[in-house]
């Protein structure tokens, strides 16, 4: 081996450490349990005030007694989104009996674009009990923050309301006292969810 391969190898096992490091960084602050208290309870969740799609003022608190599974993302996106809440809508067609008993809710990272009538409409698209919310800026914030989400604007060199939103995707389960159980990601599939809902109900 040369030692210019060789730098190059060495390198590229520096980059590999780091985004596993990274990784496992990520994932300790997205699942990471303890208030510092040891009390065993989640960093992630908590209050909420949003409107839903038929301009209903709600808040976690009014969700308590059901299991939550929540989505954050947008009405816009791409792909991502869609491909999340059809999963939960299969989810949700699997459980039978359970389904009053779970609130499948989606909140958008974009309330600029995602109006009260813009996800009334987009709402239809997937499960009839999917109660979407919005919010003005300061109150989409306040739910981002509670539950960890990442989101991002990337202006298009278009017209102002024309971008897209860089967002992590993760579906939410969360308890009937509103503390976190478990969450899905890409890789999670409907009978996974499904399968987990029914173990909490
Ligand atoms: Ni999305």
């Amino acid at each position: 081996m040369t030692s210019t391969a060789r730098k190059l190898l060495v390198a590229a096992l520096a980059v590999v450490v780091l985004a596993i490091g990274g990784f496992a960084v990520w994932q300790s602050t997205t699942t990471q349990t303890g208030d510092g208290g040891g009390s065993g309870t989640a960093l992630v969740g908590g209050p909420f005030t949003l409107v839903d799609q038929n301009g209903k003022t709600v808040t976690d608190a009014d969700f308590r007694g059901r299991l939550m599974l929540i989505y954050f993302g947008y009405s816009y996106c791409p792909d991502v989104c869609p491909t999340e809440l059809h999963k939960m809508t299969v989810a949700l067609d699997m459980l039978n009996d359970g389904l009053d008993e779970v609130a499948p809710i989606f909140i958008t990272v974009d309330p600029e674009r995602d109006t009260v009538e813009q996800m009334k409409a987009y709402a239809t698209l997937f499960h009839p009990n999917l109660i979407a919310l919005t919010g003005t800026q300061a109150q989409t914030d306040a739910a981002v923050q509670a539950y960890r989400v990442y989101y991002k604007k990337v202006r298009g060199e278009e017209t102002a309301l024309d971008y897209l939103v860089d967002h992590s995707s993760f579906i939410y389960l969360m308890g009937r006292d509103g503390a976190y159980l478990t969450h899905f990601d890409s890789a999670s599939t409907p009978e996974e969810i499904a399968a987990a809902v029914r173990d909490h109900l």
